[in-house]
Order: structure tokens, then sequence, then C-alpha cells
């Protein structure tokens, strides 16, 4: 990854530097690899489709912090804390490109046309939230947003750690709806910790997601369990704009057992992902895979 940008404006160089100092979890190409090395995929092709997805997901969360206008990421100050937007949007743009690159040096053509169709969803995803989603309490609306943002990168990833291994197309399936159940787990726990997380931990500035409109699992379940709360009701006309009544929102749904619903609702989609997973012979990737699984509901960060 920090390859990628040798040769290039020194700039470019630092930011990325920047970004991979900060590191993150990378819990999209452990995924890979695990299911890469389970399934007996060439390492150098998994390890290459592994820094090609976390360059991609490194290239959203660039933009989508610009979007936002995040300050925080990884504990440390984002590219638009200390750049201009223009200079940020390039960097951006620069990473998708080097992502893509890294994917086409996997050299497996239907891989590559899944990465940029994940990359088309992503950004479609995004304008969706934009444009379509704030103030709305709906849970359909919910499950096709996270998986557009989120879940539809880890299913990629899945999906390639098997693509690039001697396997059928049903092991490649049940990898998929693996790495989907997975991703929609995490999306969920993301969302629940944007209400009860530890900031320090996470990294990254909670409490915002309802001051952005984004009304999420624990919201909803909120506005099911108190129709009248006038802060709920307010919210599809806009009544998200009103800071004082989405902190008086979020701290009455900090109050409420409906963080501990949405985690009932995040285990269960660990659950069918570890289902997939019963039907693999017992080896230390499936047991990592498990580990895996199991820690996207138990992390704090
Ligand atoms: C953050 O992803 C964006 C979401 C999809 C919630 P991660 O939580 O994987 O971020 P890093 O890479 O570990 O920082
Ligand atoms: C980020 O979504 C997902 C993408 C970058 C596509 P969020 O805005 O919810 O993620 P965080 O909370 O900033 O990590
Ligand atoms: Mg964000
Ligand atoms: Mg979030």
């Amino acid at each position: 990854m920090r390859k990628q940008a040798d040769e290039s404006h020194p700039d470019l160089h630092a930011a990325l530097d920047h970004l991979m100092e900060a590191g993150g979890k990378r819990v999209r190409p452990t995924l890979g690899l695990l299911i890469g090395n389970m399934l007996g995929a060439p390492l150098e092709r998994s390890v290459t489709f592994g820094a090609a997805v976390e360059l991609l997901h490194t290239a959203t969360l660039v933009h989508d912090d610009l979007i936002d206008g995040a300050l925080l990421r990884r504990g440390m100050a984002t590219l638009n804390a200390r750049w201009s937007p223009p200079a940020t949007v390039l960097t951006g743009d620069f990473l998708f490109a080097r992502a893509a690159i890294l994917a086409a040096e996997v050299d497996h053509l239907p891989l590559m046309k899944l990465f940029s169709e994940t990359l088309a969803t992503i950004v479609n995803g995004e304008l969706t939230q934009m444009f379509t989603s704030r103030g709305l309490i709906n849970r359909d609306n919910y499950y096709k947003r996270i998986y557009a943002k989120t879940a539809s990168l880890f299913e990629l990833t899945a999906r390639g750690g098997a693509m690039v291994s001697p396997v059928s197309d049903d092991i490649v399936e049940s990898m998929r709806d693996f790495g989907y159940q997975v991703g929609v787990a995490f999306q969920i726990v993301d969302d629940i910790l944007d209400f009860n997380g530890d900031q320090n931990a996470v990294g990254k500035p909670l409490g915002s997601d309802l001051l952005n409109g984004l009304v999420t699992l624990p919201a909803i379940y909120y506005a099911e369990l108190n129709p009248d709360d006038p802060d709920v009701l307010s919210l599809p006309n806009g009544g998200w704009t009103n800071n004082e009544n989405m902190n008086r929102l979020v701290e009455n749904i900090r109050a409420s057992n409906c963080a501990k619903k949405a985690m009932v609702e995040a285990e269960q989609h660990v659950d069918r992902a570890l289902e997939r997973l019963g039907a693999f012979d017992p080896c230390p990737e499936r047991d990592a895979l498990e580990n895996l699984a199991k820690y996207i509901v138990d992390r704090k960060i």
C-alpha cells in the first residue's frame, strides 16, 4: 500500500504515509486473507487483493470525512482538517486510482468488474444518503444504506478471497454471504458506537449521526417504541437540523435499551455468518474467521 505513492508528488507521499501511520483495524484485508488462506488461494493474489480493498476503503474515508466535515479519524487529524478541500478530493481520487491498479494486478477480470461495481454501489449509496435519506425513519432504507456503504465492501472482500481460490461456485457464494452478514453487523455496531462508544477508543467524532439526519438502528427502535416523542415526530420534517432537540433525543436513546436491541440484531447477522463457516473443516483460518465475526459485535473501537 505504501508503495503506491512512490514516484508521486511529495505531498501525496506524505498524505499516504499519514494515513498508513494512523493504522486502522484492517478488518477487510484480514477477512480476505483468512478466506484465501483457508481455501488455498495463491498468497500473492490474496495479498494484492487485500491491499486493493484496504486502499479503496481508505479512499472512501478520505472523501467521507471531507463530506461529513469530520476532523478526527483513527485518533488523528483527518486530511481535510489539515488540507484544503481540493487537495483532499484529489488525494482521494489518487487513492481510488491506485486501488484500481492493485485490483487489476490480481489479474482476474470478473473480480475487477465486481471491484468497480462495488465502488459504484458505495458512491450511489452516499449520494442517496445525502439527498433522500435524511430524517427518514425506515428500516428498509436503513438496510439498503448500510449495504451500500459498508456491507458491499465486506461482501466483495470475502467473495474475492474465494474467487481467487480453487473452489466451486457454491463455496464462493457461501463466502460472499459470510462477508455480507459480517458487514451488516459491522455497520450496525458502528451505528451503536455512535451513541454509546468511547470517543478516545473509537478515534472519530461520535454522537453525530442524528445531527447529520441519519436515523440508524438504535434510533429506529426508539422511534418504534416512542412514536409520539416530539423529537421523533420532527425528524422527517427536518427536525434533525435542531441541535438542541437532537442532543436531547441522543440522550433519550442512550438512556433507553434501544442500543441493546440493535445489538441483538447485529448478533443475528453474526450467527448467520457463523452458520456459513460450519460447512468447512476445522482449521486455524476457520477459527480465526469465527473470532473475527465475534469480534465485530464485541469491539469497542
Ligand atoms: C469505518 O470503517 C467506516 C465504516 C464503514 C464504519 P472501519 O471502522 O473499518 O475503519 P478503520 O479502517 O478501522 O479506521
Ligand atoms: C462511512 O460512513 C462509509 C463510507 C466511507 C462509504 P460513515 O460516515 O458512517 O462512517 P464513519 O462513521 O465516518 O466512519
Ligand atoms: Mg463519516
Ligand atoms: Mg458512522
